[in-house]
Formats: C-alpha cells, structure tokens, sequence
C-alpha cells in the first residue's frame, strides 16, 4: 500500500519523481503529494486523488531542485484529502518525509507529543512519526555534531521509539545534501546511478534511471549524501550491502498499446507461462529442475505435511496446489490465509514445509506468516514473483515464477504462473516418492502445452466480450467448480468483483444445495467451470439443478464436448487437458469475463476503488 519515491542527483527532481509516482500508482491511488529540498526549506504540492490531479497542481519546473521525496497514498489513517496526503511535516518545519506502511503506536505516542507542545494538521500516522524524529532532532542540536549527524541520530531514535512496519524518505531543512531511507516491514530499494540515486517503493520507478540497486533489508537505513551513500542499522551498526541487477526492463513495465496492465497480462500469459517453465521440465527423463530448491529437496521430500500459505489470488493457487501435493506427491497438504495463520497459534510439527505464495513478495500478512512459521521451526519456501522482495529474501529457499513485473491490481498471469509452479514442484516431489517416469511424463508433456492452449482461448476475445455485454446489468453472479476447478470458481469470483464491483460468489459446485440455491432466479448468471474431469456428471447435475429454478449458464467446456450445449445459455470452450492442469486455461476465460464485465462497466481496471496491488499493511 502506498508508493514512495525519492531523488537525490543532479537533474531536476519534480519530472523524476511525477513520473516515478505514475509508475507507483497501482500501489495506491487516494492522493499524492511530493516535497522538493528548496534551499534550507521545503517546496511541498499535494492533492487528493490522482497522480494526474498532482501533476494540475506542480509549478513550473525548477531545475535547481534537484533533491525531493513523493509518495501516492493508499489511506489507512484519515480520509484521502489533500491535509492528510504526504509528505508530512513536524512542526518545527525542520524534517518532512514520506512512509509506506503503519506506526501501530501512532495514537500513544501522539499523546505523549501533544503533552509536549507539538501540533498536528492531519489525522494520520505518518505525522506523528514526522513529530517524533522532529522532537528527537530538536533535543539532538544541544549535543555536540553536526546537524547531518543530529538528523540521522534523531531517525534511529525516533525508529527505535515505533512499533509498525514503514518505507520512509525523510529529509532535513538543515541538511540539505543528505537524505535518509529506512525499512522495516514495508519494501524499499535504492537505485544507485551515476552522481544519482532513486529510493523507492520497487524497481518499476528506478529502472528508467539505473538497473543497479540495493535491495535494503527491515531495521536498515541508508544514507545518501552528494558524494555517495551508506548503509546501517537504526541502532546504528554499520552494514554492507550488495549492488544488484534490477531483472526486468523499461518494456515490461510500458503498456506497449494494451489499453490496461490487466488486458496485457492476460494476454502475455502463454509468453510468460513459457518462461516461467522453460529449462525446468526434463520431459526424457520425467522430472524438474527448480535451481532455487535443490538444496532443500530431500527435506522436502521426506515432509509429513505441508503448509501453503498465501493471501487472495495466491491462495487460491494454493489451493489448486494443495490438490496437486497431494495426487501426485501423496504428502498431505493444507492451505492457510496468512492472516488466519499468523494469529492462530498454529501446530507446526516436526519437518513440516511452509511454502509461502506471493506475487509481489511484500504482503504484510503472508510476511507475519512467514515469521510465524519459522519461528516454529518450520523449513519456508517462498513461490514469488517480485525479485529480491522481501518474502524472496525472508525464506529459506524459492522458486520466482519469472513472468515479469504485474502491475494490473488483478493478479491474472501470476495465478497461472503460481500454479504451473506448484505443478512442477508436485511432479518432482511425486518422482522422488512413488509417481512413475510414465506418469510424470504425461503431466509434465501435457504443462509444456498449456501456453500454446492458453493462446487459443485468448482468439475468443470478442466471444467471451459479448457474454460480458449480455450479462453486464446482472448484479450477482455465481461462479461453481468442482476438484481441481473449485479454485477456479473462486477466482473467477474474486475477478469479476474486484474490478468491476459485481457482487460475486465462488463456490464448490455440490455447496450450492446447501444454502445458496436458494438465491437462484433467472436475473443471477451462474457460471459453471464443467470441463471433461472425474466430476463432470456431478457438475452437470448440478447445472441441471440450477436451470430447473430458472437460473441462466455461462459455462466453460472442453472443446469438443457435443453433450454439453444444451446445459449452457452461453458457453465457452477450452482445449483439453489433464484434470490436474485443467485450473491453467479454465483460468482465462473467467479472467477475460471480468476484465470486459469492467470496462463495460466504465471502470477503471487498473486501479479499481479501494485496492491496492500490494497489500503492505495488515
Ligand atoms: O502479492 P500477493 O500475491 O501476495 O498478493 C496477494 C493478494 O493481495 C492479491 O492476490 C489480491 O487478492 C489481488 N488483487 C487479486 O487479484
């Protein structure tokens, strides 16, 4: 939640950091603001809404300004208006920064600054930690030092006084060639270029600038001033860091004529789908190659029961995962919300393996889960997208599922990516237990497949469209599988609602007769997920109960299925499969179906209301 960006060079820093802001503006979208060192002052611009409202707001361009800090908010204290949008100011108007994430004991320590003399403007978080590291700055200027070395001691104390997560850029009046980043929880990268640097968020606002970047680990800090930067920690030990390659380009990140992220990650799946499996599969021999694991395959192997952990679409791709461990690897398996998980003081035996899921590998639960289970002793394996993240770094070992930068708030590429993943990773555990050279061959043949299938599904473009426009006006809908497609029934669910705000049910099919039937009449569309699978009969059963009370079908088949066209008021077909891969092209017509349901609609797909791409806070 919330995307903060920063310079620190020669050039002028307001066109750097407007175009980083755009860059970050699936992170959150309620306002934005940017504050440019202006001498031994700062020139602060904010507004509510856009980035585009932002940019109506910016002065001219001065070029000698060429140090400055933005941030694009997703509100959690205090309503988006333009009061409560960063940068935030103490009241000494000496320290301004900008913050991703939560002070938990905001409201405690506001008390104690009030007590103390300090005003506040806004009704956020973010302002009481401007007032704190103002009070310790303040306090700090009767000691011996400069004013640079008072500034970061005042960082360090305040930081250590915080309980919560936080990315920060924070700059001094009195330091006006320094500016500092911190981390703790929330992700932060420096970009470090020539005579320049760009702290941000995540690497889509740097890469137009440099591909080297450090990644900065919780508790750190990092310096910079005009001749370089340093790195510690906020109790102040000195740390050294790598220069990292930034993987992905300036392309991937660029619309490259889609007219929304969503619409392009939808259909780079079949490219990104190659990527994500190519040199991993050993069709010959019937096995994987996961570089990221090989160390900790046999733990793996001999496991007694895995945990996957993992929030919205992750888990539902964990779901598909659970499923898969255990038909083919036969290890028993579970799927657990890392909200749940981490608060529920969980049994993690002995030898037990947590795999964590994450797109973005920054999600603040599935992070606190994380901790959770390795705090019991657990070995975590992370499945993630974003490299170098947190959750890439927070866990024992991995595997990325190199299908570049997602940038659409609705995750679509990553679920079939995530998927594919935890297919392989079952097909090898299967090898290593009982699965035969045979079986591991079929699965593994028919994965290589998939992105050439999944790209004749996307030809169904204008079909899949007019099935949109047909049911645009309905404003319930049911989405119903079965075995391996019921967790594709919840994310076409989770889809349709999150961009285009219809209300949307997924459910295993067979649930519905317990309670939900009752909500069937010809104005809620169902849309069945009833490919050639061990269940069909029973999923066709199950349309013919919900078309006896006068319900209307969208089903998704396989082609080729001659009994299924009178069960469907619309119906869409997918190439076949194996049941086990079947959720990889089941996936994408329902993926399609929300994205055209939403523009239809007139929303804005990339940024629907409330969200955020990257869920940073609890
Ligand atoms: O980055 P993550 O995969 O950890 O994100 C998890 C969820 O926040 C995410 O999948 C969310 O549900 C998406 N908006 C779904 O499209």
């Amino acid at each position: 939640m919330c995307g903060i960006v920063a310079y620190f060079g020669k050039k002028a820093a307001q066109p750097i950091l407007l175009e980083g802001l755009k860059r970050l503006e699936y992170r959150g979208y309620d306002s934005a603001g940017v504050a440019l060192m202006a001498g031994n002052t700062f020139e602060q611009h904010k507004t509510s809404g856009r980035i585009a409202n932002l940019e109506e707001v910016l002065p001219a361009v001065n070029a000698a300004q060429t140090i400055g800090i933005g941030h694009t908010r997703w509100a959690t204290h205090g309503e988006p208006n333009t009061t409560n949008s960063h940068p935030h100011t103490d009241a000494t108007g000496k320290i301004t920064l900008v913050h991703n994430g939560i002070i938990e004991n905001y409201a405690t320590l506001k008390k104690w600054l009030l007590k103390e003399g300090c005003t506040f403007q806004s009704e956020t978080d973010t302002e009481v930690l401007a007032n704190l590291i103002g009070y310790f700055y303040t306090q700090e200027q009767d000691k011996d030092g400069t004013a640079c070395e008072h500034f970061e001691r005042a960082v360090q104390k305040a930081l250590n006084e915080i309980y919560g997560t936080y990315g920060l850029a924070i700059m001094c009046a009195d330091c006006p060639d320094m500016m500092i980043g911190v981390k703790k929880g929330s992700p932060l990268i420096l970009g470090v270029g020539e005579n320049e640097f760009v702290l941000a968020s995540d690497a889509s606002a740097i890469v137009e600038h440099t591909t080297r970047a450090v990644y900065m680990s919780d508790g750190e800090m990092v310096i910079i001033h005009a001749d370089g930067f340093t790195t510690k920690t906020i109790t102040n030990k000195e740390v050294s860091k790598e220069l990292k390659d930034i993987e992905f380009s300036l392309d991937q990140i660029e619309l490259e004529g889609f007219e929304h992220y969503m619409q392009k990650e939808i259909a780079e799946q079949p490219e990104a789908l190659h990527t994500c499996l190519n040199g991993r599969i050993d069709l010959k021999n019937g096995r994987v190659i996961l570089g990221g694991i090989q160390n900790l395959l046999r733990d793996l192997t001999r496991t007694k029961r895995i945990i996957m952990t993992a929030c919205g679409t992750a888990w539902h791709a964990a779901l598909v995962g659970e499923f898969l461990f255990e038909q083919l690897a036969r290890i028993p398996a579970e799927v657990e919300y890392a909200s749940e998980f981490r608060y529920r003081n969980p049994i993690v035996e002995e030898g037990t393996v947590v795999i964590a899921i994450s797109q973005s590998g920054e999600t603040a639960d599935t992070l606190a889960a994380i901790e959770q289970a390795k705090e019991r002793g657990a070995t975590v394996l992370g499945v993630v997208n974003a490299v170098g993240s947190t959750i890439a770094r927070l866990t024992d070992a991995g595997v990325y599922l190199r299908v570049g930068p997602e940038i659409g708030v609705a995750s679509t590429k990553a679920f079939t990516a995530q998927v594919s993943v935890l297919a392989m990773l079952a097909v090898e555990l299967g090898r290593r237990r009982h699965l035969s050279a045979d079986a591991a061959q079929t699965i593994l043949t028919e994965l290589a497949k998939i992105p050439q299938k999944v790209e004749s599904i996307l030809a169904q473009q204008e079909h899949i469209k007019a099935i949109a426009q047909a049911n645009i006006h309905k404003d319930n809908w049911l989405f119903l599988g079965r075995g391996f497609n019921y967790p594709v029934a919840l994310e076409g669910a989770l889809k349709l609602k999150e961009i285009s705000y219809i209300h949307a049910e997924g459910l295993p099919a067979a649930e519905m007769k317990h309670g939900p039937i009752a909500l069937i009449t010809d104005d809620m569309p169902a849309v069945f997920v009833a490919t050639q699978c061990s269940q069909y009969e029973k999923v066709i059963g199950n349309i013919e109960e919900v078309r006896a009370r006068g319900g209307k079908t969208i089903v998704v088949a396989t082609e080729g299925d001659d009994h299924i066209a009178p069960y469907a008021d619309y119906l869409i077909t997918v190439p076949d499969t194996i049941e086990q891969l079947q959720p990889l092209l089941t996936v994408v017509p329902l993926q399609m179906l929300a994205y055209h349901a939403a523009v239809l609609r007139g929303h804005d797909v990339d940024k629907p209301r409330n969200l955020a791409k990257s869920v940073t806070v609890e």
